[in-house]
């Protein structure tokens, strides 16, 4: 795309969260087959956080995500006038986004849930950035969150050794046009390979007596790992060097590569694809493995906090997963 930018549109804030609770690879040695070289050598995931006892859901990181990024810059809550909330474990199937519109006190708020699975937040960011663009709105609230943790089969090693729980948000704000930071964007979704990566729904095997009315239950996640990494590794590149080519960009103008955090051969071998030297990947899946929505905004709050990010670098933003879909956002980055 090239937006015909009428308002910019800011990053004001960020804020996440993570479970307390965290299971190193060791550990996880005792649940399944497997041990702390093998997961370290295959994706460079050492540990991650677990959302445990019952009562606790996404919507609760996600909350104390949001709240961290408002009192970052002690915004009232009743100024934001939208919230995206990207997950694909909500704990209402109509949706979590209002409970933590009510939660927060963001009451003059519409919440909705956005369901991209890993590029749930690269969606939000895009969907809201439309919305202040076109000044319909001023504040958003952007949250990944996951707990895939939920929907995980804790005895198939090649899927629960990968997933953790957490929360990221970002609070953006239409700004003079001069000051925009979201510079460009490129999506994409190829449905075709829906089922390499999936939380399917079945239908129980028995119909409801009197309608042949059939009833089911969501299963757990399943995944064809090898074609999900080939496919990262091929796409996000394609789609990374069209959203720079649209600006008349080059791979030389980007500071800093914040993708997925899936796996950090893929972190890596992106880099390398596109001649992008390591120092510049933003990475922390060692701590918290792939936290789907979250790992974006999760990645991103914690590069602020430790001061990486300077006033106008540049950010390839890219999220990539179920769908299959994938995507890039060119942010540059304007100091909160
Ligand atoms: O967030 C959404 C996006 N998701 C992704 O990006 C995931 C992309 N895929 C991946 O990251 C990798 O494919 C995995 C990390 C999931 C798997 O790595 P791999 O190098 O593709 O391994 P593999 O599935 O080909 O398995 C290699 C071997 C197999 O044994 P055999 O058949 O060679 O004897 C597996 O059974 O490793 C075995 N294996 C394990 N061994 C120890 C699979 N999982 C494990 C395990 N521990 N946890």
């Amino acid at each position: 795309m090239k937006s015909s930018t009428t308002q910019g549109v800011k990053i004001l804030s960020t804020g996440s969260a993570v479970p307390h609770i965290s299971l190193n690879n060791d550990q996880m040695s005792e649940i399944v087959q497997t041990s702390d070289e093998w997961i370290s050598t295959r994706t460079g995931i050492k540990e991650r956080r677990l959302l445990t006892g019952s009562q606790q859901s996404v919507a609760d990181l996600a909350i104390v995500a949001s709240k961290k990024a408002l009192d970052k810059i002690s915004m009232d809550p009743s100024q934001i006038d939208l919230i995206i909330l990207a997950t694909s474990s909500p704990n209402d199937l109509f949706g979590s986004a209002s409970q933590i519109q009510h939660s927060i006190g963001a009451i003059n708020a519409v919440a909705f849930d956005l369901t991209a699975a890993c590029s749930g937040f690269v969606l939000g960011l895009v969907t809201a950035s439309q919305f202040i663009q076109n000044g319909s709105y001023c504040s958003v609230l952007v949250i990944g969150a996951d707990v895939l943790s939920k929907w995980i089969d804790w005895s198939d090693r090649s899927t629960c050794i990968l997933f953790g729980d957490a929360a990221g948000a970002a609070i953006l704000q239409s700004c003079p046009s001069t000051e925009n930071s979201i510079l460009n964007f490129q999506l994409n979704t190829d449905g075709h390979y829906s089922h390499h990566l999936s939380i399917p729904y079945q239908d129980d095997k028995k119909p409801h007596s009197f309608l042949n009315l059939h009833q089911g239950s969501f299963k757990y996640i399943s995944m064809n790992g090898k074609e999900v990494y080939k496919f990262a590794v091929s796409q996000v590149p394609l789609s990374i060097l069209k959203c720079l080519n649209s600006l008349n960009m080059s791979v030389n103008d980007i500071n800093w590569l914040l993708l997925h955090q899936a796996n950090e051969r893929i972190l890596n071998a992106v880099a390398e694809k596109l001649s992008i030297s390591r120092d510049k990947i933003i990475a922390n899946l060692s701590k918290y493995g792939n936290t789907s929505a979250a790992s974006i905004p999760l990645a991103l709050d914690e590069a602020v906090q430790e001061g990486k990010i300077a006033n106008n670098d540049v950010l390839v933003v890219a999220g990539f997963g179920a769908g299959l879909t994938w995507g890039t956002i060119i942010v540059r980055w304007k100091e909160l």
